[in-house]
């Protein structure tokens, strides 16, 4: 730490120690510069190198200590060239891809002057009624903690200070992928336990990682907002975790405790949040404060020094005090063909082969059917991209481009939303006359993201009956699924030959579709959230209790068996366990499912050691599973191997499943590989006041999804 901090803050009044503690965001540059002058010290990215240039000229030569500002932008799967959603690099399995993806962001970012994203979301949540679901990484904390520290790594590498390297933020912290009802900014009441074994590991993955800040969620957690939540935000994040950087508030979320209820008014709130451990306010509440509001007697003097030490140490990692400017003639303005290539593999990578009946990858069709309101919308996107984001173009003229020979019928059949099914019939009629119908269906960008929770996960308008309606004309029928979370999908799926979600893939989407649609790329993800049978389940996820009473079949809604009482008709066979009666049992299609075009075979696995020690360091490798995969295919493809534990008995229920381990592996046609997967202590652990491995039986379940796997016994000392 050079000295340069502690003699600033020697020199620093109160106000500017307090301005050094705001964000704003204002769009007119003039507004921007003023509030700068007076002496707010961070603001939001001015969409250009020169436009940040010129505010960062304010804040160094026209303020009295010159100390530079951060420049903030939720860059949230890409800058320019955009990236498939979280969600659905998720779904690749494959942390190192995630990485990639975020230093590509990072490095146009940081070409265009933003020096700090608001990224990644480290939300776990099991409720796709939640818009965003989009964001994050899916229902499982170990998958979701791994792709977190992947894009922390590749935001900021290892030296901040770098041209392509700009400062990450974990966000919503804590348990904002919980909320009630799946609505948006909805509290949740969480036990300890759910927040140390779900919510938290997520984001103490990003502050091992190095996350220079960490933004606190709209909500609260049993009766506390995350933004006066001292415990969270002081004790565990800060000392326990031993977390260094700057806890920057959501927009708007400090002046949001009045509403919660737990403030008196914005003067309450501020102080109540700085307090409670918040460094940076994003949003402008201190600004319309009287100078008594915040006075020194009113606000720890310790904890504003605490906060302005984080800003600026923030400030001089990232090499703004040598070198606050960016050279604007090497801003990235526009996709290369490199980060083309990068998203476009990566749309692919991220797709999920629900089921194939064989008619994917399609042969050399004559005549195709192109469906749905996908077939030529350029919606690809998905939530949180900004103006200046790629576009993307459509499928229907991607394809037409790559096959012109192909006689390609195009009928959209219905739009998004409406109620109209007047274009069905000529899709019905389009469908008649071709050899294959890809319907390509799904939610707008605009029903995902942020406060766009839904009651109903079905497709929205009319999509379900065009793609029943085309499925019965008997011509083989594929859908491809558009979207920014898991969808029922109950009502149609089993009519039709092949789906795929292909999730908001971003800029390159059309094309990675069409690969897919053509063989040239496969579909070999798996589920980062698991796709209900019916919203009635949700929350649904993999990882849960086994109950007390553990069902074996779904349920069964019949009028003939019903207890009446001791002497009723008995204990009708599993009728007393945990099940709908109006349900199969599970969702329709679980955590981790998915395949991709080539077929493999997996032998026993095998494990390092059949015992391995309770006590040690969480994260030491204590045992290593390996498989022997063999593509008995044709083609080349990708596995996914995924390793779930289960702890037999211990002191507190324990999920029927938990992920402890995955590798994805790529296999030439015929080959065996041999897949290598390292399980760490702390993967095993459970929460008692605490980590700790509890000696006793693991089962592991090694296999390809969670329906395919063997099991292999080990044992903790
Ligand atoms: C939004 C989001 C948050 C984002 C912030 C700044 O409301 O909750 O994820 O980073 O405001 O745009």
């Amino acid at each position: 730490m050079s000295g340069r901090i502690d003699d600033l803050l020697s020199r620093m009044t109160w106000d500017e120690k307090l301005g050094q503690l705001q964000i704003v965001f204002r769009p007119n540059p003039d507004d921007a510069a003023a509030l700068v002058r007076r002496g707010v010290g961070s603001t939001f990215w001015p969409p250009s190198a020169a436009a940040t240039n010129t505010l960062q000229r304010v804040a160094v030569e026209e303020t009295r200590l010159g100390i530079p500002l951060l420049v903030g932008l939720d860059v949230i799967h890409g800058q320019r060239t955009i990236a498939p959603i979280p969600l659905a690099q998720a779904a690749a399995f494959d942390p190192e891809l995630v990485r990639s993806l975020a230093y590509l962001a990072a490095s146009e970012a940081r070409s265009g002057g933003v020096t700090w994203t608001f990224s990644p979301m480290a939300d776990v949540s099991r409720d796709p009624r939640w818009g965003r679901v989009s964001e994050g990484f899916g229902e499982d904390p170990l998958l979701t903690s791994l792709l977190v520290t992947a894009m922390v790594q590749g935001y900021q590498g290892d030296d901040l200070s770098a041209p392509d390297a700009i400062a990450a933020t974990a966000k919503h912290f804590v348990g904002y992928g919980a909320g009630e009802g799946g609505r948006d900014y909805n509290g949740a009441d969480l036990s300890e336990r759910a927040l140390r074994t779900v919510h938290l590991p997520p984001f103490e993955a990003a502050v091992r990682a190095g996350a220079a800040s960490v933004m606190a969620a709209f909500t609260s957690v049993s009766g506390i907002p995350m933004h006066a939540h001292r415990r969270l935000l002081t004790d565990v994040l800060k000392r326990e975790w031993g977390f260094d950087g700057v806890v920057v508030g959501d927009a708007e979320g400090v002046a949001n405790l009045v509403p919660h209820g737990v403030a008196s008014d914005v003067a309450d709130a501020v102080r109540q949040s700085y307090a409670a451990g918040l460094d940076v306010e994003m949003g402008g509440a201190p600004l319309a404060l009287t100078a008594d509001d915040l006075a020194p007697g009113r606000l720890d003097p310790a904890r504003i020094d605490d906060a302005v030490r984080r800003v600026l140490r923030m400030k001089e990692a990232l090499g703004l005090f040598e070198n606050p400017y960016v050279d604007p003639t090497a801003e990235i303005t526009a996709p290369d063909a490199d980060s083309r290539a990068l998203v476009r593999a990566a749309a692919a990578r991220g797709s999920v082969l629900l089921h194939n009946d064989g008619i994917l990858p399609l042969g050399e069709p004559r005549r195709l059917l192109l469906t749905g309101p996908y077939a030529t919308s350029t919606d690809h996107l998905g939530a949180w991209v900004q103006f200046f984001g790629a576009h993307a173009g459509s499928v229907a003229d991607e394809l037409r481009a790559r096959r012109p020979e192909l006689d390609t019928v195009i009928e959209e059949g219905v739009d998004f939303l409406s109620g109209d099914d007047a274009g069905i019939a000529a899709a019905v009629e389009a469908a008649r006359g071709a050899e294959v119908a890809v319907v390509l269906a799904g939610e707008p960008s605009a029903l995902s993201g942020e406060a766009a929770s839904r009651s109903d996960l079905r497709l929205p308008g009319r999509q379900e009956d065009l793609i029943r309606a085309v499925a019965a004309t008997g011509t083989p029928t594929v859908v491809l699924l558009v979207t920014g979370r898991p969808l029922v999908v109950t009502d149609w799926i089993d009519e039709v030959a092949a789906t795929v979600v292909v999730w908001h893939g971003g800029t390159e989407a059309p094309a990675a579709v069409v690969d897919l649609l053509l063989g040239v790329a496969e579909p070999a993800g798996r589920l980062p959230m698991s796709f209900p049978r019916s919203v009635g389940q949700v929350p649904i996820h993999y990882a849960h209790e086994n109950t007390g009473r553990p069902a074996a079949t779904g349920g069964t809604l019949t009028a003939h068996h019903h207890d009446v009482g001791l002497h009723g008709p008995g204990n009708v066979q599993d009728k007393y366990t945990s099940k709908y009666l109006d349900l199969p049992l599970g969702p329709r299609f679980s955590f981790g499912h998915g395949s991709g075009y080539a077929r493999f075979t997996h032998a026993e696995p095998r494990v390092s050691a059949s015992v391995f020690p309770a006590d040690g360091p969480g994260d030491e490798t204590v045992l290593t599973v390996t498989v022997a995969v063999t593509n008995t295919s044709d083609r080349r493809g990708d596995e996914v191997v995924q390793v779930f534990a289960r702890d037999v008995v211990a002191s507190t229920t324990q999920p029927v499943r938990r992920l402890v381990g995955f590798a994805r592996k790529t296999v030439d046609a015929g080959d065996t590989a041999t897949v290598t997967i390292p399980v760490r202590r702390e993967a095993l652990a459970l929460w008692s006041d605490g980590w700790t491995v509890e000696p006793g039986a693991f089962e592991l379940h090694v296999g390809s999804t969670l329906e395919t796997t063997r099991m292999v016994t080990v044992v903790a000392e």
